[in-house]
């Protein structure tokens, strides 16, 4: 496929070099077309040699190719990252003044915009009604991620992940109009991990949870457009990209960061693996052995549910919390009293979640691997759903069964 890859004059435009590397290593041919202003943010080098196609942005290079009118004419595709509010403006208005505004006026194939700009210039309504122009002529304007802008300061405007981008222009090539993300503007906070629970300033009780689930529910909700934040207990992986880390290590600090950032989620996933006790005493200095007094005997005591915690709140709330959608994660076992899904049932009624996603555990299974395989459970009643396959896969599927919740349910309490 023959694309146009055209870039805006923000600081997004450096995340411009993945997306276009995405189309190249899935054999597209890619010209590059920089306005001006964004070659001071990345040079035309970075795109020639990235695209290994020449690049231009004015209309008299290379006249006798007439530029200007072939390269919008040959595209199967024309994107356009980051779009800014000014380039926004000059397509909605039809204005000719460089190459890429040209090619933009002659192109015959799809086009799709992916904004990026600061929040206020985002929903100024110039910019709203420019947004509105160009999609009411067939054009697809993505929206903008929400998180961190380039000051210290957050809300929508970031440029959507690069994958998210690739995704979207591939399905706009198949001919789907409607591919806004399942998750757009919506805000999820995930827990991942094991908490640590001390007994003494150099040791705790601990799970075996690795956090692998937790965090490839954060990748698969950020690219459905969610604002993504992750409450990070004791992972073996990193934190993705894009995503904002709140980190934890007790039951108690995870209840404490999952309250305070449910308050303004619309989905709170409870994937961390809570420890249910915790020493009752942590001792102020390292626990000795001494030949003259007894072994030490650890007493524990409850850690609060989370999870049931979160569903009370909830349900105690005004109407526009009671949208807000919680899921929980159970391991289970079966055994002579019950089989695996009869437990989970009742875990779920207990619970009270809206989505209870089931492990069925064994001593080589979930914990650290990367395959999964679960069953989803809907306190509506629904039929149970079962997702298997990679960590993304299943996460993918449980965030694609979390969007048709939210987009079909009201109120959840
Ligand atoms: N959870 C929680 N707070 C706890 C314990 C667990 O929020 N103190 C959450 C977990 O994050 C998970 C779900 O509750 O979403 C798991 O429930 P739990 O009762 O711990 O079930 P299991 O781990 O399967 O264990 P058990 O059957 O022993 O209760």
């Amino acid at each position: 496929m023959r694309i146009v890859l055209g870039v805006g004059g923000g600081i997004a435009a450096y995340k411009v070099a993945s997306l276009l590397r995405l189309f190249t290593e899935a054999g597209h041919h890619v010209t590059v077309i920089p306005t001006e202003a964004s070659t001071r943010f990345v040079g035309t080098a970075t795109w020639e040699a990235l695209s290994g196609n020449p690049v231009s942005n004015s209309v008299f290079d290379d006249v006798h190719q007439v530029n200007h009118v072939r390269l919008g004419h040959e595209a199967d595709l024309v994107v356009v990252a980051p779009a800014t509010a000014d380039l926004l403006a000059k397509a909605a208005t039809g204005q000719a003044g460089d190459l890429l505004t040209n090619t933009l006026l002659m192109a015959h194939g799809p086009v799709l915009f992916a904004p990026a700009m600061h929040t206020e210039m985002w929903q100024h309504a110039a910019t709203r009604a420019n947004v509105e122009t160009l999609r009411g002529r067939g054009a697809a304007v993505l929206e903008p991620a929400t998180g961190r802008l380039t000051g210290a300061d957050s809300g929508p405007g970031r440029l959507p992940e690069p994958q998210v981008i690739f995704d979207a222009a591939m399905a706009l090539v198949q001919g789907q109009t409607d591919f806004q993300l399942p998750l757009a503007g919506r805000t999820v906070t995930i827990s991942a991990g094991g908490t640590r629970e001390p007994l003494d300033p150099v040791r705790f009780l601990g799970n075996r949870s690795s956090g692998k689930q937790g965090v490839a529910l954060a990748v698969a909700a950020r690219n459905a457009g969610a604002t993504v934040r992750l409450l990070a207990a004791h992972m073996e992986v990193p934190p993705p990209a894009g995503v904002e880390v709140v980190s934890v290590e007790t039951a108690l600090q995870l209840r404490e960061a999952a309250l305070a950032a449910a308050s303004d989620s619309d989905v709170v996933i409870m994937s961390a693996a809570v420890a249910d006790f915790r020493p009752a005493v942590v001792s102020d200095t390292k626990i000795k052995k001494r030949d003259d007094s007894a072994d030490p005997v650890i007493t524990l005591v409850r850690n609060p549910d989370i999870l049931h915690e979160l569903v009370e709140v909830r349900n105690a709330a005004g109407d526009e919390a009671r949208q807000r959608l919680i899921v929980g994660f159970a391991a289970e076992t079966g055994d002579s009293h019950g089989d695996v899904l009869a437990y989970a049932e009742a875990k779920l009624q207990r619970k009270g979640c809206d989505l209870l996603v089931v492990n069925h555990v064994g001593s080589d299974k979930v914990f650290g691997q990367d395959t999964n395989s679960v069953v989803i459970l809907a306190r509506s009643g629904s039929e149970p759903q079962e997702a298997s396959g990679t960590k993304a896969e299943v996460s993918e599927a449980i965030i694609n069964r979390i969007g048709f919740e939210l987009n079909s349910v009201s109120p959840r309490a």
